[in-house]
């Protein structure tokens, strides 16, 4: 069976004593948990201060985005071999903030997860379609060609250091979330096309988050999707109280 995995993604959040503060409290809160995965992804610049403040917790430091080379001339990046560096285990890659406000390309997205999992590090591949696209009846067609392009190159075997998180762009920050059924739906056509891309084996064991307006009060509806395995949350991230809610919620 498929794990629950649930992360936190604090996008450009917290300052340094804040970042600490929300890691440290997270551990506390969390300190008993074992059936379920967790990942908190700070800001670059606090990963080191964070990754100090869960040493020896079962909480996994992520971050929110990489490079795909490995070091060199490339002015304001940052490698996955600098991310394993200071503990990373996670990286989010494709996110709908970094396709749509940043400007990042399928191909680019594509080559960032090859570089993920080449370096022995775990990929988080967002995919999610805009409104105009859920309203003009081209969710499964935006959302399939996004996970094949992402995905592109990776080999089944790879597919074990991946998760698909699912993230429609009109839910994100919104505080509208997708409901139980628009998500199943989604998750399911992902889990059929991994399927047919990889076989039923790889699609049954690789997770599936959701995101977008996920908070303790729809946690428990979202995950009772039989193909929801976990959430990745933004703003009630920001909350020891919200996030571990969430967390105990599932486990
Ligand atoms: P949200 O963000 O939970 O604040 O909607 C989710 C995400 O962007 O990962």
């Amino acid at each position: 069976m498929r794990k629950p995995f649930i992360a936190g993604n604090w996008k450009m959040n917290t300052d340094a004593a804040g970042a600490a503060a929300l890691a440290s409290g997270l551990v506390k809160a969390l300190a008993e948990v074992t059936t379920v995965d967790v990942a908190v992804c700070p800001p670059f610049v606090y990963l080191q201060t964070v990754a100090k403040a869960l040493d020896g917790s079962a909480i996994q430091l992520g971050a929110q985005d990489v490079y795909f080379q490995n070091n060199g001339a490339f002015t304001g990046e940052i490698s996955c071999a600098m991310l394993k560096d200071v503990c990373c285990k996670y990286v989010i890659v494709g996110h709908s903030e970094r396709r749509h406000i940043i400007g990042e390309s399928d191909e680019l997205i594509n080559k960032k997860a090859a570089a993920v999992i080449a370096s022995g590090l775990h990929v988080i591949l967002c995919v999610g379609e805009l409104l105009e696209e859920r309203e003009a009846g081209k969710t499964k067609t935006v959302v399939a060609e996004q996970v094949k392009k992402g995905l592109a190159g990776v080999t089944a075997e790879q597919m074990k250091s991946v998760t698909i998180a699912y993230e429609p762009v009109w839910a994100i920050g919104t505080g509208r979330n997708a409901t139980p059924e628009q998500a199943q739906e989604v998750h399911a056509m992902i889990r059929g096309l991994l399927a047919e891309l990889y076989g039923n084996a790889v699609a049954g064991q690789t997770r599936i988050q959701y995101g977008g307006s996920a908070k303790p009060a729809n946690t428990a509806e979202l995950m009772a999707n039989p193909d929801v395995d976990g959430l990745l949350v933004g703003g009630a991230s920001l909350k020891v109280e919200d996030f571990a809610a969430m967390v105990k919620t599932v486990a």
